[in-house]
């Protein structure tokens, strides 16, 4: 194998060596498969293709400076997965299946697990797929589950640095009963132009504002949002972002710190009053918001006057990273110890 430069890698696909798969068929759920094939060999008439049956799952596994390997709350993960198939009607995977998969995965892809010093973790993406063949716009009848890894850097350029963001008000990611609560391929199609326009302007992400009155914040991308003022954690209540698991993690941890935590609408007007603000997500951990820009309303929120990450976001940042690393004590219980 050619030597992996574990302290450069970007967020990117990387071949390993083996992924998981499981099939659904006659109603019932098969074994977990290890296969080394990369490719899927489905039917073009599969509903995955055509109507979007597709859900994804992201989630990581990082080394410990004791060696041991922990995988970040896949349960929640396992969670959400049966959330989203009961959105969009596929059979959904019992949480201990699930589990049981990821494992799986990570023990047999052992060698790309980044080292402890690197700073760099394994990512996971469990997919989702309907299989069956169908014209008319039908649930399918079987499915495919695969997981498959690869060994990733920051999200965002510079890793825990601050970003500057744009607010894009002509495309919509979600829709308010739409399906922007759910992890489904579709809402990241809808998201590409507005990704698009935000990087060719010189922007790290773009920021969404609710679809219906574009009066509130959403999210930003692929991460959720949370701004800091008077010792307050606040994030957006929407029934169209993404329930991020670590958002949810950095919430408990915030109370832990005797910070307090309101989940609630933000109105855009809001963001001038931030002390700090940040982008959370599996892939983006902690991406600290430099300043958001709404170019249509000619105004600029400046949120880090220095260019720098604040302290609560440093402190929150920081927390999260030992837990997953097996620094501090897992005092929630969140970390899967690979056996
Ligand atoms: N929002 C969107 C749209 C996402 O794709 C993700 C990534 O999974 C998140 C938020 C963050 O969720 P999590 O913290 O569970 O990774
Ligand atoms: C994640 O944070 O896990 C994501 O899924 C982000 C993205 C690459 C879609």
């Amino acid at each position: 194998m050619k030597e992996i430069d574990w302290a450069n890698l970007s967020f990117g696909y990387m071949k390993t060596d083996y992924n998981v798969r499981c099939y659904y068929r006659d109603g019932a759920w098969g074994e977990l498969e290890l296969c080394s094939e990369e490719t899927l060999n489905i039917h073009m008439a599969a509903t995955c293709l055509h109507y979007g049956q597709e859900a994804f799952e992201g989630l990581k596994a990082y080394r410990g400076k004791d060696g041991k390997i922990r995988i970040f709350r896949p349960e929640a993960n396992a969670e959400r997965l049966q959330s989203t198939c009961d959105g969009i009607l596929m059979p959904e995977l019992p949480t201990e299946m699930f589990v049981a998969a990821i494992k799986k995965v990570v023990k047999a892809n052992e060698r790309f697990i980044p080292p402890y010093e690197s700073g760099a973790a394994l990512y996971i993406r469990p997919l989702l797929i309907g299989t069956g063949a169908q014209v008319g716009v039908h649930p399918a009848d079987e499915y495919l589950f695969v997981v498959f890894v690869t060994p990733v850097g920051p999200y965002f350029k510079g890793g825990f640095s601050t970003n500057p963001y744009v607010i894009i008000r002509e495309f919509d990611r979600a829709a308010p009963y739409g399906t922007g609560r759910y992890k489904v391929g579709g809402n990241y199609a809808a998201s590409l132009r507005a990704n698009k326009k935000a990087h060719d302007l010189g922007y790290s992400c773009e920021f969404y504002l609710d679809a219906k009155e574009k009066k509130y914040i959403d999210e930003c991308g692929a991460a959720n949002f949370f701004g800091i003022k008077n010792n307050t954690y606040i994030t957006p209540k929407s029934s169209s972002i993404l329930p991020s698991i670590t958002n949810r993690s950095l919430m408990q941890l915030a109370e832990d710190l005797g910070i307090k935590v309101e989940c609630r609408p933000v109105p855009e007007e809001e963001l001038e009053t931030f002390e700090e603000a940040g982008a959370c997500g599996t892939a983006a951990v902690i991406s600290p918001i430099q300043r958001i820009d709404d170019l249509e309303n000619k105004k600029s929120y400046v949120i880090s006057k220095d260019g720098k990450p604040g302290p609560v976001c440093t402190k929150l940042y920081n927390k999260l990273r030992a837990i997953q690393y097996g620094d501090e004590p897992d005092t929630h219980n969140w970390v899967t110890i690979l056996d």
